[in-house]
């Protein structure tokens, strides 16, 4: 299984923190964002990662994690994106990292308090399709929702005015080696960007969408408000530790 960390955008709702810096260099309590999505992958099992990132920061990223090794990984590799296609754009440039492969992909702004190597195994022993994540939250307006039928995902829609569910979809997803063809059929939606949301579509309406609902806590760490959560929630989880 490989992994894939999107760590591109211009972090704009941050501004002015990511005016001279990428979002995902920023700090969270003790490390740097980027560290957590990282040692997520490490933590699941995942060890051969490739980091897309783009903008003026991206010779950071090398600076900071050279070959990844002091995290854990056993290869470290790097792409850049050029320009602001969206989160399934980034993903395209991983086609050829992951060969045909199934792939973790993990968003560089999520801060996950579980291992999630339980999922990763449901999913190697998935014949095919993909596997999200969902967590109950109390914005859901903020991200892709899910809508069930039973225990079916009928649907997801990307910050809906009005959520048909509380369960956020993580940035979290684990894909079939199909997942790069879905990505050329893609459109812009009407932000210009290409949408994970509508990656998702497609494997739902193909009946290929399986999820699993976090326990623990999850954050994004894109907005002001969600920064200083995933501070607290990070700060939290080192005291537990200790
Ligand atoms: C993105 C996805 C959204 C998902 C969220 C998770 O939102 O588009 O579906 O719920 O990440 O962090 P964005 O951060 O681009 O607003």
């Amino acid at each position: 299984m490989k992994g894939v960390v999107l760590a591109g955008g211009l972090g704009t709702r941050l501004n002015p923190l990511t005016k001279v810096t990428n979002k995902h260099l920023l700090p969270v309590y003790n490390k740097p964002m980027i560290f957590y999505p990282l040692e997520t992958l490490v933590r699941g099992g995942v060890r051969d990662v490739l980091l897309v990132t783009g903008g003026q920061s991206a010779g950071d990223f090398l600076r900071l994690l050279g070959n990844g090794k002091s995290i854990g990984l056993r290869s470290l590799n790097y792409a850049y994106q050029e320009g602001e296609g969206g989160i399934a754009h980034a993903l395209g440039l991983a086609e050829h990292f992951v060969d045909g492969k199934k792939s973790v992909i993990i968003l560089g702004d999520n801060i996950i308090e579980e291992d999630i190597s339980s999922y990763v195994d449901k999913f190697r022993k998935q014949e095919s399709g993909a596997r999200i994540l969902l967590k109950k939250v109390e914005d859901p307006e903020r991200f892709g929702v899910a809508e069930f039928n039973d225990h079916t995902i009928t649907k997801i829609i990307e910050k809906p005015k009005n959520p048909k569910s509380s369960y956020a979809v993580t940035g979290i997803y684990i894909y079939d080696g199909k997942v790069f063809d879905i990505v050329k059929t893609l459109k812009p939606s009407g932000r210009g960007e290409l949408e994970i949301t509508d990656v998702n579509n497609a494997y739902v309406k193909a009946g290929e969408m399986k999820f699993d609902i976090l326990k623990g806590f999850w954050t994004d760490a894109g907005t002001f408000d969600s920064l200083l959560r995933a501070n607290n929630l990070a700060k939290r989880k080192v005291e537990k530790k200790s």
